[in-house]
């Protein structure tokens, strides 16, 4: 794309399909982990397109432009080891495919967008070798400290022919919430298919397209998620590689994530597992494949909005202090597309200390610790980072001393 920020998307990722639909606008938003400086209240951000198409043929929905990935990933302040939830699910996952394959002995993992190697943490304790690959400097700089070998690039096929002659062929490669963020996922999968061995098993968690639409998950979108999945497309991208889809299991991680696994085909493993035809039957009788499913979700966005606003500004009308909890990349798109900004929200928590000291993008909230809340006492934490709810809110039941209400966005607003 040259030196172009950004480019319009004029084909399916997937399947070349030109005939794309648009059924959702978000309008023009910053890009959501640009954080910005505390000097920067004056700032004049660059804003870009966020609006989502459909493709008639294999249902993959994917964002109307593609953000430069070198704007997007060469610095990025996501930790995934701040959330014990994930952290759990990481363990759980490694004992899982630890404890049901036959793996080799000392076979190599590798981890694609290893971020702080939180993933393969959990499979060094289970003696496998591991190996993360991170564009991040930053990320990967933390994976080392913390002693996993991390290479610092884009995955492509030259960072696979590199690892070869030093590490070996990969027994398991490993991608979880990351296919979301590849523009050219056919070349993605020509270099899984060169660094897995012939008998190894690709695995893959991505948010699930159906928990997005049915949920009202609309702050998941943003200029980092390029692609939105149904097994329906997924299928297509691995039967074009030379993949069979062995498996699929549903998380409630995320909102919604679906594991896939795939081996490469052979003779005796060309058919697809039974959990595959399950999923598709589920997907076509959900209206998943009818693009009338979704040209309904923006109604119920724009309801999300007016009645977040209602109750944001009647609590403030009666004194109200309101903080919001998570200055997740979601919780971006959500403020931008409602219009929040630090008159409505005093300040948003976030555990995470790159992201402290910061204003949030757009908004322009300030981003605090924990120990600010604690001096600061909202009667409203606005969670914006409403997957890890259920961690959120024991944690800053323990911290705080008054009873504290929270507004949970999606599905539809609650207080509670
Ligand atoms: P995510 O929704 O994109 O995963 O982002 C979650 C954000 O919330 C991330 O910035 C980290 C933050 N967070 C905390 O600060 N403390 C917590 O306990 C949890 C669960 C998340």
């Amino acid at each position: 794309m040259g030196n172009a920020i950004y480019k319009r998307i004029a084909k399916c990722r997937i399947c070349g399909n030109k005939n794309l639909v648009k059924y959702l606008n978000l309008g023009k938003t910053p890009l959501a982990n640009r954080l910005l400086g505390p000097q920067d209240t004056d700032k004049q951000e660059e804003k870009f397109p966020l609006e989502v198409m459909y493709c008639k043929n294999c249902s993959l929905s994917q964002l109307s432009i593609l953000v430069s990935p070198r704007v997007l990933f060469s610095y990025y302040p996501y930790r995934s080891s701040i959330s014990s939830a994930f952290r759990k699910h990481c363990a759980e996952m490694s004992n899982k495919i630890s404890g049901t394959l036959k793996t080799k002995p000392n076979g190599l993992i590798v981890d694609i967008a290893s971020n702080d190697g939180c993933l393969l943490q959990e499979f060094k304790k289970n003696n496998f070798r591991t190996l993360g690959i991170e564009p991040a400097k930053n990320l990967a700089k933390i994976a080392e400290e913390n002693g996993i070998d991390t290479v610092n690039s884009f995955w492509n096929g030259e960072t696979a022919e590199k690892i070869i002659p030093i590490h070996g062929k990969a027994q398991v490669i490993i991608a979880t919430n990351v296919l979301a963020h590849v523009d050219n996922l056919n070349k993605f999968m020509a270099a899984v298919g060169i660094l897995l061995r012939d008998d190894g098993l690709f695995i893959v968690e991505v948010p699930y397209l159906y928990d997005l639409i049915s949920k009202n998950e609309f702050d998941t979108i943003y200029h980092e998620h390029l692609s939105y999945f149904l097994v329906k497309p997924l299928q297509k991208l691995y039967n074009d590689h030379g993949f069979t889809i062995v498996n699929i299991e549903k998380y409630p991680i995320h909102g919604g994530t679906i594991r896939v696994y795939a081996s490469k085909k052979s003779p005796g493993r060309e058919n697809p597992g039974k959990s595959v035809s399950n999923f598709l039957n589920f997907e076509q009788n959900e209206g998943m494949y009818s693009l009338k499913t979704y040209n309904k979700l923006d109604d119920r966005v724009k309801k999300i909005k007016k009645d977040l606003l209602k109750a944001l500004k009647n609590l403030k009308g009666k004194g109200k202090k309101i903080a919001a909890y998570g200055a997740s990349a979601k919780g971006s798109t959500l403020l931008n597309y409602c219009g929040i900004d630090n008159g409505l929200i005093s300040f948003i928590v976030d555990d995470t200390p790159e992201k402290q000291n910061h204003l949030a993008p757009g908004s322009k909230i300030k981003i605090v610790d924990a120990s600010y809340m604690e001096k600061n006492k909202p009667d409203y934490l606005l969670l914006l980072a409403w997957n890890f709810a259920k961690e959120i809110m024991e944690k800053t039941s323990k911290i705080y001393g008054k009873p504290v209400r929270y507004i949970i966005p999606v599905p539809k607003v609650k207080i509670q």
